[in-house]
């Protein structure tokens, strides 16, 4: 939810900080601003893209070698040129842009307003910046310490960047609950909500962690918390390239990434996973196998397609384990009041690693002493880092708006878990346990050789792009694959789509059968197959059109469905793995067949940073 870049150094800022928020675009994009310091401040911003605001600023003074940018998720007023980030306070002298919310922002904008203050905007953030002003001239102090006063009053989550025309060379920045990382060059530093805007400059990052302040300059980094102590920044060597997070020659983020999961989930694997030698190393796991072993419990927090992940692996756990496992939404779950015992163990799922609300659960649960394990995709992030234990997914940068790589390896690290603590424990059998290590390393290859189907999907998508609704049918461990086909249809292509336990679709959902409802069937050879051939019945008597995604060699299925395709034979725990690659495709065709800009779809963001 919102880009943040900033530059103080020798070079030009402008070139670097719009390089950053395209790369940042992933967390917002409904604006765009940049603030330029020499001679004064220059603010240029504008609804729309990056792109938009770099075509409007053409021949305009750019010069600077200090610089801030911000691409916005609106939150507070609608998305318009007024309410684009940067602001600039009272005074002109300060700009600053923020990414997350200020919750108090009504009382502290009459406050400010009985002082006589008149704002422009509609944003908390312009009420912040004129509330930093106002301590700064009141207290006659300079613009870190009346940042520091401020802060103390706000509530919510914020990352902000100010300059003050009075210190060309210095931005101030400080953090609390969304994310900031710092970069730490030659003579200069870079600044942004994750490490992309900085990569061809530094692999040397600092990650700023809640309540920390920043005076960054050219040749200093001052870290700070609220109380004026100061703190040493811990330096970090990034593990990540360039190339990783450009497009290396396909039209859209998703596709590549879609194309990328043989060697993400062989990467997730890899290091860990020894078929042969029947043996899963994961060290987050084997420090906290005492507390998995005896675990009462464990309650599986996320959101959106990370929720999906957790859902499949309450399946797979109670099956391979016999640890009962509830899958709760962050959201709802942080809000309640919800009883958690010792021997509870919470399992955070999360790609970004910052999503509010999972963060934010994840600290409810920590003050009921629960024990935290993380499973996340971004080296560093704020789960990571408050996480008692946890496991990287290992996919790399996802940069699609549309989660695709990370729930794979979402899938392949709880697999690994499931499979670790049920050896562990003797609640698999020998045979079976090995068995599932090589189905598992099969994996990569499998999903290689769909992939190679790709235009089949292509096809079936085209045939069905004008549809206003779909729905998504699976049993067992393809329900949670049913439900991620109809979120990832419904987000790529704007149908509306509804994912169902196959058998519930009698309840209720059976009443939008017609002859042009295309019904996607995740019917796989598994223990329910004759259940799901019934259902396919159920839907094809309604002359609804059925599209399979079935088990090669499946003869009974291709007789009564519309259209069909295969995946390669897999164990009914693996087989998800596999069958939520079609669904990828599907949606992203659909999409691209109804010229959506599939990466960039509307009203989303890719790291939803507010509650
Ligand atoms: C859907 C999607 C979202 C995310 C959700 C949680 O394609 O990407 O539903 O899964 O916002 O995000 P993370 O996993 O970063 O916590």
């Amino acid at each position: 939810m919102c880009g943040i870049v900033g530059y103080t150094g020798p070079k030009e800022a402008y070139p670097i900080v719009i390089t950053g928020l395209k790369r940042l675009e992933y967390r917002g994009y409904d604006s765009t601003g940049v603030a330029l310091l020499n001679d004064g401040l220059k603010v240029y911003k504008k609804k729309g893209r990056v792109a938009d605001l770099e075509e409007a600023i053409i021949g305009k003074d750019l010069h600077a070698h200090t610089g801030i940018g911000h691409t916005r998720w609106a939150t507070h007023g609608e998305p318009s040129d007024t309410n684009a980030h940067p602001h600039t306070s009272a005074s002109g002298k300060l700009a600053m842009i923020h990414n997350g919310i200020i919750e108090n922002y009504a009382q502290l904008k009459k406050e400010l307003t009985k002082k006589g203050y008149v704002f422009t905007s509609e944003t908390d953030t312009e009420v912040l910046l004129n509330f930093i002003e106002d301590i700064k001239e009141n207290n006659q102090c300079d613009l870190e310490e009346a940042v520091r006063v401020a802060l103390k009053r706000v509530t919510g989550a914020y990352v902000i960047l100010l300059l003050d025309a009075e210190h060309p060379d210095t931005i101030i920045a400080a953090r609390k609950g969304s994310p900031l990382v710092i970069g730490v060059g030659k003579g200069e530093h870079f600044l942004g909500s994750d490490a992309s805007p900085m990569l061809e400059y530094t692999k040397e990052v600092v990650y700023v962690n809640d309540y920390e302040l920043a005076i960054v300059r050219p040749n200093e980094l001052i870290l700070k918390n609220l109380g004026n102590e100061k703190i040493t920044p811990f330096v970090t060597k990034l593990d990540m390239e360039l190339a990783e997070i450009e497009k290396g020659g396909y039209d859209h983020f998703m596709l590549k990434e879609i194309f990328e999961q043989p060697s993400t989930i062989h990467d997730c694997l890899r290091g860990r996973l020894d078929a042969t030698a029947g043996t899963i190393t994961m060290s987050g796991i084997e420090s906290n196998m005492e507390h998995f072993k005896n675990a009462n419990r464990i309650i599986m927090v996320a959101c959106g397609t990370s929720w999906h992940a957790a859902l499949l692996a309450e399946y797979i756990i109670e099956e391979l384990c016999r640890i009962p496992v509830e899958v709760e939404y962050a959201s709802e779950f942080r809000y309640r009041n919800p009883i958690i015992n010792k021997g509870d163990i919470i399992v955070a799922i999360s790609q970004s690693g910052e999503t509010a609300d999972t963060l934010v659960a994840i600290e409810r649960a920590k003050e009921h002493g629960a024990i935290i394990f993380g499973i996340v995709n971004v080296v560093g992030s704020s789960i990571a880092r408050i996480s008692n234990g946890g496991a990287y997914t290992h996919a790399g940068p996802e940069i699609g708006v549309a989660s695709t790589k990370a729930f794979t390896g979402q899938l392949a690290v709880l697999t690994m878990m499931a499979l670790k603590i049920a050896k562990e424990k003797g609640t698999i059998s020998e045979e079976r346990y090995s068995n599932l290590l090589f189905e598992l390393e099969a994996v990569p290859e499998k999903v290689s050789a769909i992939l190679k189907n790709a235009e089949a999907l292509k096809t079936i998508a085209l045939k069905y792009q004008g549809a206003s609704d779909a729905l998504f049918l699976g049993r067992g461990y393809n329900f949670p694959i049913a439900l991620e086909g109809a979120l990832k249809l419904k987000e790529i292509s704007y149908i509306h789509a509804e994912g169902y336990p196959a058998a519930e679709m009698k309840h209720g959902p059976i009443a939008l059968v017609d002859d042009k409802l295309p019904v996607v069937f995740i019917a796989t050879k598994d223990s329910y197959h004759e259940k799901i051939v019934s259902n396919i019945q159920e839907i094809k008597a309604r002359k609804g059109k059925v599209i399979a995604i079935i088990t090669e060699g499946d003869d009974i299925i291709p007789g009564m469905a519309d259209d069909v395709f295969f995946v390669p034979v897999a164990d009914e725990i693996i087989a998800p793995m596999l069958s939520t690659i079609p669904m990828q495709l599907l949606s992203y065709y659909t999409g691209i067949a109804k010229g959506v800009d599939v990466d960039k779809p509307r009203n989303l963001a890719k790291s939803v940073t507010v509650e």
